[in-house]
């Protein structure tokens, strides 16, 4: 049984996508041990209690420093005892520690076919302005390890979703989540927790 923690921090609907998966059977083998998120307003907090999943919030707001934030992560992360950590819409710089003890064991969630439109301030809708900015006629999304950089670790799986005629980037974004975000996350899920990436 794979234990996975999903880290959050806005609305989950990648999170939903999870746990809709597993309740249905599309993602095998795996267990949603607990969600984590900074932001105490997110509502993937509640998608994670309506569904009976531990939720905790664990925000730097709450802490002196950078450093007592990243252990009292790192310390609630630990205590679920994750076999993978799923950072879906997570919006918080990880703690070096958090990569070195968990290497090739977190993966993310990110709205364009990288290498395109990603790095640092590529997030959310900005994303999408950019890829409508560039005119590209296909974008879309995709689950990679997490490293030390950012969005460069190992592409797990990639889906790409066409750009229409007029598309904002709200509709864009929308259209990425719902063809592209939540078909391979829980794919990803599925198939590492079936030990094949
Ligand atoms: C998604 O667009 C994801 O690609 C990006 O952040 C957003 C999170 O959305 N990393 P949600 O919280 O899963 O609805």
């Amino acid at each position: 049984m794979l234990n996975i923690v999903v880290c959050v921090s806005g609305g989950g609907t990648n999170l939903q996508a999870i746990i809709d998966g597993v309740k249905s059977g599309t993602i095998r083998n795996t267990k949603i041990a607990g969600v984590i998120s900074n932001n105490a307003g997110a509502f993937a907090l509640k998608r994670a209690e309506n569904n009976g999943i531990p939720a905790f919030c664990i925000s730097p707001k709450s802490f002196q420093s950078r450093a007592e934030f990243n252990d009292a992560f790192l310390e609630k992360l630990n205590e679920l005892n994750p076999d993978l950590i799923v950072l879906a819409g997570f919006l918080v710089i990880l703690p070096e520690k958090m990569i070195e003890n968990y290497r090739d064991k977190i993966i993310n969630i990110h709205p364009s076919l990288i290498p395109s439109f990603c790095g640092t301030g590529f997030y959310g809708l900005k994303v999408h302005e950019e890829a409508l900015k560039r005119g590209v006629k296909v974008t879309g999304a995709t689950v990679h390890y997490v490293d030390e950089g950012t969005d460069t670790g190992r592409i797990i799986k990639q889906r790409a979703v066409e750009v229409q005629q007029g598309d904002t980037p709200e509709i864009l974004q929308k259209r990425v989540m719902e063809q592209a975000e939540w078909v391979i996350l829980p794919q990803a899920i599925d198939e590492i927790a079936a030990g094949h990436q």
